[in-house]
């Protein structure tokens, strides 16, 4: 009797104990479920609070901007784009320009602001060769009056394509501009430099020459906090996405070796380093040819752990820091080449050099095209490229589009003469902006395989030169003004190159290594002219554009 007395109460014992737990767990889990609902439903609070931070910020909000930007700043990897943090791309894009609206209905007079500013501000120092070469008159050709068809953003057609862009606009009402600007009139002064430098692309140039938001963005790039840091997918070696404290990115190339090393004459080409330096070096030769097809770069000293490894929310990267035998802080991240401990990134003790180099617009905002580069290598060991088995290889390429009308040959010219004289052999593919067709000019994105060897000259890299025998008379001009005693090339570089934080950011020998191969670039063109007359060689881009001082107007030719 009271053995079952006990069971039973053992048995109670154990049902209301187990109706505790489930209350327990009820309980738990019922606040989750509703904390869970609510999010479903934020996307209908969010419009109301943009406003709010958009007046304190003085810009549209983070997600917005993001999207204005590109995170994959190489051809063919546009990777990295999905796998950051993203937001629906139809929507905040027109929102973007919505905003971009907003703030200055009149989109030219904008435009015309950021290419005529530069004019009156920023006159360098006298008695710098640097300036007297800007004043020169093949340096002050003008450009083709600009249409909306020849600027990547005109903001107020891509609003009218947007029926709710009017009603929109009350969300920001005029009580938000108000608060910083009395006036209510709002210029591109406003935007931060990295939009400004955006907004001031077109069709024939990254940015104009004397353009103070290049400068400004220059400084922004080697001084604003970095609010965050991601890893480049997809690339070879490692490569870092900043953020900045002005939702600007930029990409960052760590340095690898010392300025005086040299590539292995083992090595090559596509297991090269790449080399920081040579991304900022490559601005400056490529400004100072006056292509400007490169977008900016700035040296700067990031210290690694507060500025990397303290503000990356990435764990793989966060984890390959460490602490090496000499006491150096060190990490390696993760990619396919030379991410190990064996080839770790050491600062002294705790910075680290690199290049910052400004993302271009987001593929979502201004899609880009990418080419095949007809005289690519062939990245085996043993193939050889048609090229370099065909000497009238050219020929074929002429006859093929886009090469066989408009300027696209040119552009292919003046980059083997940029690559030639800074020696860089990796140029597999080019990119244009896809809004331009193929009128446009390429931009040279990565040159972080120049400036290898100082002690060599890789003719190789002036076949296309040598084959096709063509180049614009703009660029002849100023490469035979930048061979003369009082500009060369060695000296206007080193001039521009002090202005980087880096600085010296190149040593002599590669600017002396600069000087020479300019020489070779401009026998190569005699020689061509000799065989094949001027007129056939040199492609006069001059007509009719030789700047104000110019009577003659006639039709560009391209
Ligand atoms: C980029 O991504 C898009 C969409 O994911 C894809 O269709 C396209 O082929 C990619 N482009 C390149 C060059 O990888
Ligand atoms: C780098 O940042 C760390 C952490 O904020 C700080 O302790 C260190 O002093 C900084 N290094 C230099 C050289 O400024
Ligand atoms: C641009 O070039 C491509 C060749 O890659 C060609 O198919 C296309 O028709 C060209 N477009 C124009 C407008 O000429």
């Amino acid at each position: 009797m009271k053995m079952i007395l006990l069971r039973k109460f053992r048995v109670l014992i154990l049902m209301v104990f187990l109706i505790a737990c489930s209350m327990h767990i009820m309980i738990d889990l019922l606040p989750k479920l509703e904390r869970h609902g609510s999010t479903g439903c934020s996307c209908s609070h969010t419009p109301s609070e943009e406003p709010k931070s958009w007046g304190k910020q003085g810009w549209p909000n983070k997600h917005s901007l993001r999207i204005l930007q590109d995170f994959s700043n190489e051809p063919s990897s546009n990777v990295s784009s999905h796998s950051l943090e993203r937001v629906p791309v139809a929507g905040d894009k027109s929102q973007a320009f919505r905003r971009l609206d907003h703030q200055g209905q009149r989109g030219d007079r904008k435009r015309q602001f950021i290419q005529d500013a530069g004019v009156t501000k920023n006159v360098p120092a006298k008695g710098s060769r640097l300036s007297a070469l800007y004043d020169h008159p093949l340096y002050k050709t003008s450009l083709p009056p600009l249409t909306d068809e020849d600027t990547l953003f005109n903001v107020n057609t891509d609003i009218r394509f947007d029926p709710k862009a009017a009603e929109d606009q009350a969300w920001a009402g005029e009580s938000n501009i108000d608060e910083f600007s009395p006036t209510g009139e709002l210029t591109a002064d406003s935007y931060p430099n990295w939009l400004r430098f955006h907004i001031g692309i077109n069709r024939y140039e990254l940015y104009s020459r004397h353009n103070p938001v290049i400068d400004a963005l220059l400084k922004d790039l080697a001084t604003q906090r970095i609010t965050s840091v991601a890893m480049k997918s997809g690339g070879t070696q490692l490569k870092l996405i900043m953020t900045f404290q002005n939702y600007g990115q930029a990409l960052f190339k760590p340095m690898k070796q010392t300025r005086e090393q040299e590539t292995p004459p083992d090595f090559f080409y596509f297991s090269d380093f790449e080399r920081h330096n040579a991304e900022i070096a490559a601005f400056h030769l490529d400004k100072i040819l006056d292509f400007r097809r490169v977008p900016p770069v700035a040296g700067r000293l990031v210290n690694m752990t507060k500025e990397i490894r303290d503000v990356t929310r990435d764990k793989k990267l966060w984890r390959t820091f460490f602490i090496s035998p000499a006491n150096n802080v060190c990490f390696y991240g993760e990619c396919s080449y030379y991410c190990s401990t064996e080839h770790a990134l050491c600062g002294k003790p705790d910075q680290i050099e690199g290049s910052l180099a400004a993302f271009l617009p987001d593929l979502a905002l201004a899609k880009r095209k990418t080419w095949r580069n007809p005289w690519r290598r062939s990245y085996h060991k043993r193939k050889k490229a048609e090229w370099e088995v065909d000497p009238d290889y050219c020929e074929e390429v002429k006859q093929t589009p886009p090469y066989d009308s408009g300027t696209r040959l040119l552009d292919i010219m003046d980059m083997t003469i940029f690559d030639f004289l800074m020696g860089n052999m990796d140029r597999h593919h080019y990119e244009t902006f896809e809004k331009f067709g193929n009128e446009t000019f390429i931009i040279h994105l990565d040159n972080g395989r120049g400036f290898g060897k100082h002690s060599h000259d890789e003719l190789s890299i002036l076949v296309p030169l040598t084959q096709c025998c063509r180049v614009r008379k703009s660029t002849h001009l100023r490469l035979q003004l930048l061979a003369k005693e009082e500009y060369k090339l060695s000296v206007l570089m080193a001039e521009s190159l002090v202005r980087d934080r880096l600085s010296p950011i190149l040593i002599q020998p590669h600017l002396d290594a600069m000087d020479r191969r300019l020489r070779q670039v401009l026998n190569v063109l005699s020689d061509c002219i000799e065989k094949e007359g001027y007129s056939y060689v040199v492609e006069d881009d001059l007509q009719g554009y030789q700047g104000t001082d110019h009577a003659h107007n006639g039709p560009r030719r391209r």
